[in-house]
């Protein structure tokens, strides 16, 4: 997490605006971003490829937090991105983003899906596996159309994170083998199709990754397979997707690289093993998620009852939890506790932060150090805006909070809350 920053009132401010403003306009909990923090990132990730002097493309990978502001934002900075359904492609097309600058990914992409893309004619659909060749050959016949096409590769290598989030190993559900010779019997199927142009190879190692070791292995992999079928097939891609994963700081232990170090230390090896290859030096592609959305995020809640067990137990419950932040329950995921109205007051207790679902793993902070809460009091966790809306439930009924961007002191309500009407209005009853 980012140092704290107050204003005259002695409260946290988040974009400029005072976090109790916020709840009292907008309720809680909340859900706030901060724009500049957001397009930094994005800044840090296209001036590293800048000053390298190569071809990039930084496509976002939507499922981080896609809303239709941030597709908005995003299509603003000159950004591409990438989608994996029909829900995040019709989000990215309401904000906005030109189709050609769209990406599909998926491991079962359903044919209507599939339709989708093609009938929008996004810029390339990442190939991941032999039932998708065969569908969208059929939807292509069917169309007379044709399409730009990515063959995804998983390259055997293991990002030191959590297995869940995990990909870029042999056993992933994700993408080609190559080992086996999968990958190969797809780039010859692809080249022998007249209706998709492969443009290049796609992988993607894992998530949360602090070092640059992964990434780096991977363009040694990515440039030998290349140079494998470009020997074999006289196949010369015109980009080289290396995926997401670039890590984000949750707690002030976590130290990810900066953006700017992973690209330039990226782009220092493919620059190298390319010239080694001797082959055309292709679009370099990142697909960054967490990485851009995460610390701009922070989710504000009204702290409520507590129950205090001397020596036993400390827990401070908020108006919301796994139900707007499931990544503590599900990956064991570490977040820090800010006091809004005072988080400069002396921090003198360790509670547990949890949340108000029926459920005992519904737990925000597990050992969080704060000042004595009452109920009324203003908590904030920082780094929630990555994989937290977009993994939101209605668990219990409760409702989504609703999110504000807020830049340069200014706030704007992007997504609202729901209401109980929404959360009736699929019910159709007997
Ligand atoms: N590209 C591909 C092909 C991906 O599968 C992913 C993430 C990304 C890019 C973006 O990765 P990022 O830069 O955000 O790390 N729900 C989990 C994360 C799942 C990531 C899935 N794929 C979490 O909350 O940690």
């Amino acid at each position: 997490s980012d140092e704290v920053v107050t204003n005259e009132a002695g409260h946290l401010t988040i974009g400029g605006v005072d976090a109790l403003k916020l709840i009292a306009k907008y309720g809680s909990p909340l859900i706030v971003y901060d724009v500049t923090k957001i397009k930094n990132q994005i800044n840090h990730f296209k001036q590293a490829f800048i000053e390298a002097g190569v071809p990039y493309r930084v496509t976002y990978a939507s499922k981080a937090f896609s809303a239709v502001a941030m597709y908005q934002l995003i299509t603003n900075e000159g950004l591409g991105c990438d989608v994996v359904s029909g829900g995040e492609l019709v989000a990215a097309l309401k904000g906005g983003m030109p189709a050609e600058r769209i990406e599909f990914h998926g491991n079962n992409k359903l044919p209507i899906e599939l339709e989708m893309a093609v009938d929008a004619k996004i810029g390339c659909i990442v190939v991941d596996n032999f039932q998708e060749i065969a569908y969208l050959d059929k939807i292509l016949k069917e169309k007379n159309t044709k399409i730009a096409v990515v063959l995804r590769v998983a390259p055997g290598i293991e990002a030191e994170t959590h297995k869940y989030i995990s990909t870029g190993q042999e056993n992933s559900k994700f993408g080609f083998d190559v080992h086996s010779g999968q990958a190969k019997k797809a780039l010859k199927m692809l080249l022998d199709n007249p209706r998709m142009n492969v443009v290049g190879v796609h992988c993607h190692i894992g998530s949360q990754i602090f070092a640059a070791k992964g990434f780096v292995m991977a363009v040694d992999k990515m440039v030998s397979l290349l140079k494998e079928w470009n020997d074999e097939f006289d196949f010369s891609a015109k980009l080289l997707n290396l995926g997401g994963g670039f890590g984000a700081r949750y707690v002030d232990s976590d130290e990810p690289l900066p953006a700017e170090d992973f690209v330039e230390q990226i782009i220092a090896e493919v620059k190298k093993k390319i010239t080694e290859a001797n082959l055309v030096f292709p679009e370099i592609w990142i697909e960054p998620g967490r990485s851009l959305a995460a610390e701009a995020g922070s989710t504000l809640y009204t702290v409520g009852s507590r129950k205090d067990v001397e020596g036993v137990c400390h827990f401070v419950a908020v108006d919301g939890g796994m139900g707007d932040n499931i990544r503590p329950a599900l990956y064991q995921a570490k977040y820090d506790a800010i006091l809004a109205n005072k988080p400069n007051a002396l921090k003198e207790q360790i509670v547990t932060v949890v949340g108000k679902y029926c459920e005992s793993g519904d737990i925000l902070v597990k050992d969080a150090l704060l000042p004595i809460t009452h109920s009324g009091d203003i908590l904030a966790i920082p780094s929630t805006g990555a994989y937290g809306y977009t993994m939101a439930s209605n668990y219990n009924r409760n409702p989504r909070p609703a999110v504000v961007f807020c830049e340069n002191g200014e706030d704007k309500l992007v997504i609202r809350r729901e209401t109980y009407e929404d959360l009736l209005s699929y019910d159709i009853g007997l």
